[in-house]
């Protein structure tokens, strides 16, 4: 299964951040670039299949870092002319992605362990499926509803009111409709094409499965998270 990796982000919270002027997923984590340590992540979890999403101006140094790094690995890129959100992004992947199942990562996104352990891959047959941790701040985050067998009845971006603790995760599954889908999506109330809106779409065909996921999970988009994730990983 083919993976694309959302590294489009300019990472605004963490600009001048050890004097970083460029990107954050060119930012050093332990010494290695965030970036190198996300196709390291994917790869531990079996995928060797890669689309990176970036933004225009540091596309070709993303290129450089990671094929100096992972030149075994079938690596395609695909540019975000303008930050028009996260399901805009992967749009950005259609032409290297062949009517096939995907999973798609946010590239700040680390986990503690692999949340496909224990799930045969072969059983995702159709529809989306989105992985959560229970946490103290969804209003953070995308935070999902689900019924007892863990079907999604809801997912909301940053409620105010959120309907549980339960945080949509940086990485999600979707079947070969998933550009037909985005290619319906209408901007949100903030001008960009949200992750939330594109799996509501599968929710309404109640087709979204939810998997809690066990272990730390770190979104390092701000200069805290990102001392956390070194602790993290030693
Ligand atoms: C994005 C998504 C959100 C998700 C989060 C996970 O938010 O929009 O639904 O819960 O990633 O990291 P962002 O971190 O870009 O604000």
């Amino acid at each position: 299964m083919k993976c694309v990796i959302a590294a489009g982000g300019l990472g605004t919270r963490l600009q001048n951040f050890r004097d970083n002027r460029s990107t954050k997923i060119l930012l050093e984590v332990n010494g290695t670039p965030m970036i190198n340590h996300q196709i390291k992540q994917l790869n531990n979890w079996g995928f060797e299949n890669f689309v990176i999403i970036t933004n225009p101006e540091f596309s070709s140094i993303i290129q450089d870092v990671v094929l100096g790094s992972f030149s075994n690995f079938d690596i395609g890129f695909s540019i975000q002319d303008e930050p028009k959100g996260i399901s805009h992004a992967l749009q950005q992947a259609e032409n290297l992605v062949k009517n096939e199942k995907l999973l798609f990562v946010l590239g700040d996104n680390f986990f503690e362990n692999n949340p496909f352990k224990g799930f045969d891959l072969n059983e995702f047959q159709s529809g989306a499926f989105i992985f959560t941790k229970i946490v103290e701040n969804p209003q953070e985050f995308g935070v999902a509803e689900m019924d007892h067998d863990g079907n999604v009845i809801s997912i909301e971006e940053k409620p105010d009111m959120p309907k549980s603790n339960d945080a949509v995760v940086g990485a999600y599954m979707f079947d070969e409709s998933v550009f037909e889908k985005i290619s319906i999506l209408q901007p949100s109330k903030r001008g960009e094409y949200e992750i939330t809106d594109l799996c509501n779409l599968y929710v309404n065909e109640k087709n979204c499965k939810n998997f809690s996921i066990d272990g730390w999970w770190i979104d390092a988009g701000t200069p805290e998270r990102i001392i956390e994730l070194e602790q993290k990983l030693g």
